[in-house]
């Protein structure tokens, strides 16, 4: 069986979804890999070092993907990438289907079997295939060093024969994956870190990172818990009272890192431009949600924007691929994790719709869209996916 790695082509996407590791891995299994020449530059991995793996470097993209059973992907295909791919090809990346439902259809026709990582449940057997969680927490490491970076003072108290330098003071909001990472490489730097969310499990998590828990409303925060462990979306009510507390917070904080997010939604606005008005000038905020909306009033995907009270915005558009090496390492290895699930090396390719991994990640299967949670959701409106 082939399988094939090629160069993403989306805009600001610097990961690949192999390294020369898992290559090496794939090969021990039993599979053909080729690699587009140039696939892994962005994440700093040479042809040579997948050649070394036992991968074959395809001149291009159309000759990585002929004949191959699997392509593997870090972003969605660009529509002309889909004629390259045979029909019955497994895709399997972060396919964003919720927000692009349109590119779904297109995989039916195609013939494709579209596999979207993100759809995997966070259940105990799928832990290692948890590309949320992988990407997620790199994404919150980097939020606070360049936040840290763009920070025209010091992270931790020092004390010199100059006078004494004080703590930055740091507020996380949104304290799941990539927020607890984000409170925990702030106060390794050596912030004074404080943190918020509307889930009440949170506060817990927070306050063993050493970090102080802002509750809005207790009370509400008991049933803003899915069943899966995910937000709602808050009321009117509650948001009115969390934006007034965190308004005066504000007044005694430096650095902001926003990763609120609600799956399927636009993320909640947190920060309006009044709010950012209690900042003092050469503060910083980090807007993780900005793909999915934003939690900041004003942020832009890839800008720092600098407000005329002179409070930094960074936005990325595509946090994970800030750090590209690791992201695509621990990928690669969500997707090597997964890749026994659809693959029989004695009888080739197995979609097992009544796995109930497959049946959360499948989008496609013999032309048609087969995902339920496709069929639910509406046409499309920027929500919250992480990768
Ligand atoms: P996410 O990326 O969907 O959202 C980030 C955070 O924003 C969440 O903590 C959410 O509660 C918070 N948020 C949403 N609206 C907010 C608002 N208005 N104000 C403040 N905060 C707000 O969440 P993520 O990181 O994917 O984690 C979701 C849950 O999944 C957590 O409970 C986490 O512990 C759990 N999880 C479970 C795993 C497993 O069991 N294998 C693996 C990873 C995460």
């Amino acid at each position: 069986m082939k399988i094939a790695i090629v160069k993403e082509r989306r805009a600001f996407e610097r990961r690949v979804a192999a390294s020369p590791d898992t290559v090496k891995q794939l090969k021990a299994q039993g599979f053909d890999v080729a690699v587009e020449a140039g696939a892994g530059a962005g994440a700093f991995f040479v042809d040579s070092a997948y050649e070394a793996a036992g991968a074959t470097i395809a001149a291009d993209e159309a000759a990585a993907l002929d004949g191959a059973d699997i392509v593997l992907k870090v972003q969605r295909p660009e529509p002309d990438e889909l004629p390259l791919m045979k029909k019955g090809a497994v895709l399997v990346g972060l396919l964003a289907p919720l927000e692009h439902k349109d590119e779904v259809e297109a995989y039916a026709r195609a013939g494709i079997t579209a596999i979207s990582m993100e759809l995997v449940p966070r259940i105990t057997r799928a832990q290692a295939m948890d590309v949320l969680s992988s990407q997620a927490n790199l994404a919150g490491y980097k939020a606070a060093l360049d936040a840290a970076a763009e920070f025209g003072r010091a992270m931790p108290m020092m004390m010199t024969a100059a006078g004494t330098i004080k703590a930055a003071r740091v507020l996380v909001m949104g304290a799941g994956v990539a927020g607890l990472q984000a409170i925990a490489t702030a106060r390794r730097l050596g912030g004074v870190v404080f943190a918020t969310d509307v889930r009440a499990a949170a506060k817990e998590q927070v306050e063993s990172l050493g970090a102080t828990f802002l509750t809005v409303d207790e009370e509400a925060m008991k049933s803003a818990e899915t069943a899966g462990g995910y937000a709602r979306e808050m009321g009117e009510d509650f948001q009115r009272r969390q934006r007034r507390m965190i308004t005066d917070a504000l007044k005694r904080i430096d650095i902001v890192i926003c990763t609120a997010l609600i799956p399927g939604r636009r993320a909640p606005v947190l920060l309006t431009e009044e709010m950012l008005g209690a900042l003092a000038p050469g503060s910083v905020v980090a807007d993780l949600a900005v793909e999915a909306g934003g939690n900041v009033e004003g942020s832009k995907p890839e800008e720092t924007v600098t407000t005329p009270g002179g409070v930094k915005i960074i936005g990325y558009a595509n946090a994970p691929a800030h750090i590209p090496v690791d992201a695509s390492l621990l990928y690669a290895r969500n997707l090597s994790a997964f890749l026994p699930l659809i693959v029989d090396q004695e009888k080739g390719l197995k979609i097992d719709t009544d796995d109930e991994i497959i049946k959360a990640s499948l989008l496609t299967l013999d032309g048609a869209v087969v995902n339920p949670a496709l069929a639910a959701s509406p046409a499309s409106a920027p929500a919250a996916a992480a990768g």
